[in-house]
């Protein structure tokens, strides 16, 4: 669905509510032309209890934690943007949906360096379906390998969420879509599996559970650490350090990404290796579950990851 044909009449930006069409900023921003901006992807789920966002307090600190390489300088609270997204979400009456705040260096001067320019802060929402669409999430994807590498951490922070990183996600996911996948896996410099291009990426084998350490140049996910709790809770063992050769995609029981977009997307093809018995596995329709157990509140452990909001 195109924005055009969503339903919703504002955004928040930079300590106000703006009409949606009014959400623009200057042909010159820095943070257009240089990438340096970082963001957020949320999820918002419509419960029982009203909508309620999963895990808003560890996004929100990886917002300002993404800020401090660039030394970006939000002029918000974190408090401030709490309040600007219920309020944002309970004025537009949006129940499920995702949500993008961004901060980026606003227009100024176009050198290189931000010098003075300002630090621009927006929050939007729109209601989102599931990311590789409803029927991945119960039959798998089938991914392609990306001839692209990730960048390395010593060549950019790979544990902030920065806007200009996702000119690598995006060649890895097109050149996947063009060779008819519904996603890559990228590589690490090293040619070890890092992550997807916007997931994080498990590996099961043996009823254990192993996914790449955060030296590996991924991101610190925040679905991966939610599947890593849900999965001890369940009594697996995880390695979330682990180092995860290429070949290992091939001979692994089961694969799957998360991501807050992606939420426990199974894989069941690796270029054009099967992955198991080809279809979802035992291990991830379990996680899968429990997940969409916790996330629609239909079971009431973890209160404290959820952030509801007062109609
Ligand atoms: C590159 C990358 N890796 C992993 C993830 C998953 O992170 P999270 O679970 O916090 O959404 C994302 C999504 O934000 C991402 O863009």
């Amino acid at each position: 669905m195109s924005f055009d044909e969503m339903d919703v009449d504002t955004i928040w930006m930079d300590g106000e509510f703006v009409d949606w069409d009014d959400a623009q900023i200057h042909v010159l921003t820095h943070g257009l032309h240089y990438g340096t901006g970082v963001f957020e992807g949320v999820r918002c789920y419509d419960t029982e209890n009203g909508p309620a966002i999963f895990r808003w307090d560890e996004h929100l600190q990886r917002l300002y934690d993404s800020c401090k390489p660039y030394e970006l300088d939000i002029d918000h609270d974190p408090e401030e943007l709490t309040e600007a997204t219920t309020e944002l979400l309970a004025n537009e009456g949006l129940e499920s949906c995702y949500i993008r705040p961004i901060v980026f260096y606003g227009y100024g001067s176009l050198g290189v360096s931000p010098g003075d320019n300002p630090t621009r802060t927006a929050i939007a929402a729109w209601p989102w379906g599931a990311y590789l669409g409803e029927e991945a999430l119960e039959n798998g994807v089938e991914v392609m390998i990306s001839s692209w590498r990730k960048h390395a951490s010593s060549q950019i922070p790979t544990n902030a969420k920065t806007t200009g990183l996702y000119v690598n996600s995006m060649l890895a996911g097109e050149e996947a879509r063009r060779n008819g996948y519904a996603e890559a896996i990228v590589l690490n410099k090293e040619g070890d599996v890092a992550e997807g291009p916007g997931e994080n990426l498990f590996l099961v084998r043996d009823d254990e559970i192993y996914t790449p350490g955060l030296s590996e140049s991924i991101l610190d996910g925040i679905t991966r650490d939610t599947v890593i709790t849900l999965a001890e809770e369940l009594g697996y063992t995880v390695h979330d350090s682990a180092t995860i050769s290429r070949g290992e995609l091939n001979t692994a029981d089961e694969l799957f990404f998360s991501g807050s977009a992606a939420e426990v997307t199974p894989i069941r093809k690796v270029d054009n290796v099967t992955i198991g018995n080809g279809s979802r596995g035992p291990v991830t329709e379990e996680i899968q579950s429990k997940f969409f157990d916790l996330v629609n509140r239909r079971i009431d452990d973890h209160d404290e990851w959820f952030t509801y909001v007062e109609a």
